[in-house]
């Protein structure tokens, strides 16, 4: 495929621009020995109630379910720690989910943004994080002054990855979908985001197997990098 028509690259950001280590870390402190189950359980909760709410009602104007992502990440929260039998509190609770607004940028990123903006491309970020979250998580990994745009999903009420939700990107910038080099590390958002036409790179950061159903990403690399070897 040729890139020459890549205008601008958009990223997912939890887990491909922001590094959510520090979550999986907290919770290792908090619930000993229970923290990588804790972080896994729920990260798939928070990511089954937003596609259950776009599913349920996916209306161009939005979803009459929708919860911001901050207040579906908390409920999550909560019911991954009952699902494992580990004890609630509100300190804890608070701690871990101001973990969220304190994340790092993977070590490679900034320089990767900085290349992207020295050639003039443009960037942005394309999330199901709720405005508030993405604007500390983005000021919190020093990326405020390295992107063009942060979309949220928040302005069309529902998630990714239903189309709307894509089209976000297409309509803020006047672009075609495969001018649009979207780039994330869940598998899932790169093949929605392929379906919906964007050109996709898949950062795939844990070695994963690829996706059993298709279409495969258009590109698939192990960090940002990959990007700046995708516009060639
Ligand atoms: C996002 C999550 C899903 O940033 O990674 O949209």
């Amino acid at each position: 495929m040729s890139n020459t028509t890549i205008q601008t690259v958009v990223f997912d950001a939890y887990g491909t621009l922001f590094d959510v280590y520090s979550i999986g870390a907290l919770a290792e402190r908090l619930y000993p020995g229970q923290g990588a189950a804790l972080s896994v359980l729920w990260r798939d909760k928070q990511i089954e109630y937003t596609r259950l709410i776009s599913l349920s009602d996916p209306s161009p104007q939005g979803s009459r379910h929708y919860q911001s992502f901050w207040d579906i990440t908390r409920l999550s929260l909560r019911y991954a720690l009952a699902r494992l039998g580990l004890a609630h509190t509100h300190a804890n609770e608070d701690a871990l989910m101001a973990q969220y607004a304190e994340l790092s940028a993977f070590p490679e990123n900034l320089a990767v943004l900085r290349t992207l903006r020295e050639r003039g491309v443009a960037t942005a970020i394309l999330s199901n994080g709720s405005p508030e979250m993405l604007a500390s998580a983005v000021h919190s990994a020093g990326m405020s002054e390295l992107l063009d745009a942060v979309l949220s999903v928040d302005s069309v009420r529902q998630f990714k990855t239903t189309p709307t939700s894509y089209q976000i990107v297409t309509d803020h910038f006047g672009l075609t979908p495969a001018e649009v080099l979207f780039v994330s590390s869940n598998a899932w958002d790169v093949m929605g985001a392929t379906w919906f036409g964007f050109t996709t790179l898949w950062v795939n950061r844990q070695g994963l197997p690829p996706e059993a159903i298709g279409p495969a990403p258009h590109h698939t690399g192990r960090d940002l990098t990959a990007v700046l070897q995708v516009l060639g």
